[in-house]
């Protein structure tokens, strides 16, 4: 939806003028589950975004609607704020941390719109809270620090909504950079930004299943990881989280953990020195290489993880047989969601008709292609 829309649509619900911004999802080219063990990530924010419209009040209200969901809500900054379980805590819980963190808050008027698929696994989530965040410190001329803003919003997710969710997904959507992807390192939050070669494509295939429980899954194998350190500790007392251990060092204390959890390790090892060379890859620009360590992180992700699911591997086989494909391999946290293709600029078109085709008959879903590049982070719109 365009800007004049929505404001027009804010001016028909709430009577004022209001001030746009944006914040946009996401897509991971490589480095999954690698953020919450202090580990390496290669995100890419997208074309799909939330738009936040909102105008201050002169008194304490705080009034939200949304046209993706259903209901308003409507409360005063004084009031004890608690999940319901809905859309509306991105937004709560982003107000929560922006009082904890004692920053000046005063009644608003908020109308969020937006078109980032929803349980897709592009971070529609982040979207709504950095869109959210950057508007009520930027309405307050707060300076933003996009690092910052990032922590924050996490921090909501983290406390508020009850998912123990990394950096990532927030940090790319308020750093991103067009036409480059973002090599991130979760431990210190440096990172590089790496251009993105013109002869490839993005795309993003949604395999349409929705990655609904995958909260529950997704905690378990943070705490699987965090076992996995604890156990790990007693030979190697230097490390801090897996970002610490050598893929010879795990191989030298297999013993020590349970099958399981070696695997849920060795995952997360192999998947940072992945990233590392990946972004030597991009860099040389070697996509073919750079295609190759996708199709790997596919499989450990699929085997080692264990967070792919029958849907994303045949989206991902397809995808692999056909013209111009450099690398294919699921995104984000898993259990459904879409996967991500490097494609060579002329055969995406071609791409998208056949993966579709091939996944809808092996599948009986009919799945969203979406051809894409990289987009910048969050923004003040007007
Ligand atoms: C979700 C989380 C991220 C990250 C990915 C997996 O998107 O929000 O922090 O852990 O899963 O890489």
């Amino acid at each position: 939806m365009d800007i004049e829309t929505l404001k027009r649509d804010f001016r028909t619900v709430y009577g004022e003028e209001p001030q746009v911004f944006r914040a946009p999802g996401r897509v991971n080219l490589i480095g999954e589950h690698t953020d919450y063990n202090e580990g390496f990530v290669m995100p890419a924010a997208i074309g799909f975004s939330t738009s936040a419209a909102i105008a201050l009040r002169s008194d304490t209200r705080i009034n939200v609607r949304s046209q993706n969901f259903e209901g308003a809500l409507s409360f005063d900054i004084n009031d004890e704020l608690r999940p319901k379980h809905n859309w509306s805590d991105y937004v709560v819980g982003v107000i929560d941390q922006i009082k904890r963190a004692g920053e000046r808050l005063r009644g608003v008027d908020i109308l969020l719109q937006g078109d980032v698929p929803i349980g897709a696994g592009l971070s529609s989530s982040a979207a709504i809270e950095v869109a959210v965040g950057f508007a009520l410190l930027d309405a307050e001329h707060a300076a933003i620090d996009r690092v910052r803003l990032a922590l924050l919003c996490q921090r909501a997710e983290n406390e508020f909504v009850g998912m123990r969710c990394g950096i990532m997904d927030q940090f790319i959507s308020c750093n991103g950079q067009r036409d480059h992807a973002l090599m991130l390192d979760c431990r210190n939050l440096q990172f590089r930004l790496l251009p993105i070669s013109p002869n490839a494509s993005i795309v993003i295939c949604n395999t349409m299943v929705k990655h609904q429980h995958a909260s529950g899954e997704y905690n378990q194998r943070r705490a699987d990881c965090e076992e996995g350190v604890r156990i790990l500790q007693k030979p190697l007392p230097g490390i801090r989280s897996l970002r610490d251990v050598s893929a010879e060092q795990l191989a030298r204390h297999r013993e020590l953990l349970p099958p399981v959890i070696y695997r849920r390790c060795r995952h997360v090892v192999t998947e940072n020195a992945r990233v590392e060379s990946a972004a030597d890859m991009l860099q040389k620009n070697d996509l073919r290489a750079f295609g190759e360590l996708m199709a790997k992180s596919h499989l450990s992700l699929r085997d080692d993880y264990e967070v792919s699911c029958r849907e994303l591997d045949i989206m991902v086989e397809i995808a692999g047989e056909q013209a111009g494909v450099f690398g294919a391999r699921m995104t984000g946290g898993g259990f459904g969601g879409c996967t991500i293709n490097l494609v060579a600029h002329g055969h995406a078109e071609a791409f998208r008709t056949r993966v579709a085709a091939q996944y809808e008959k092996a599948t009986g879903l009919k799945p969203d292609v979406y051809i894409t590049s990289a987009a910048d982070g969050a923004t003040r719109m007007a």
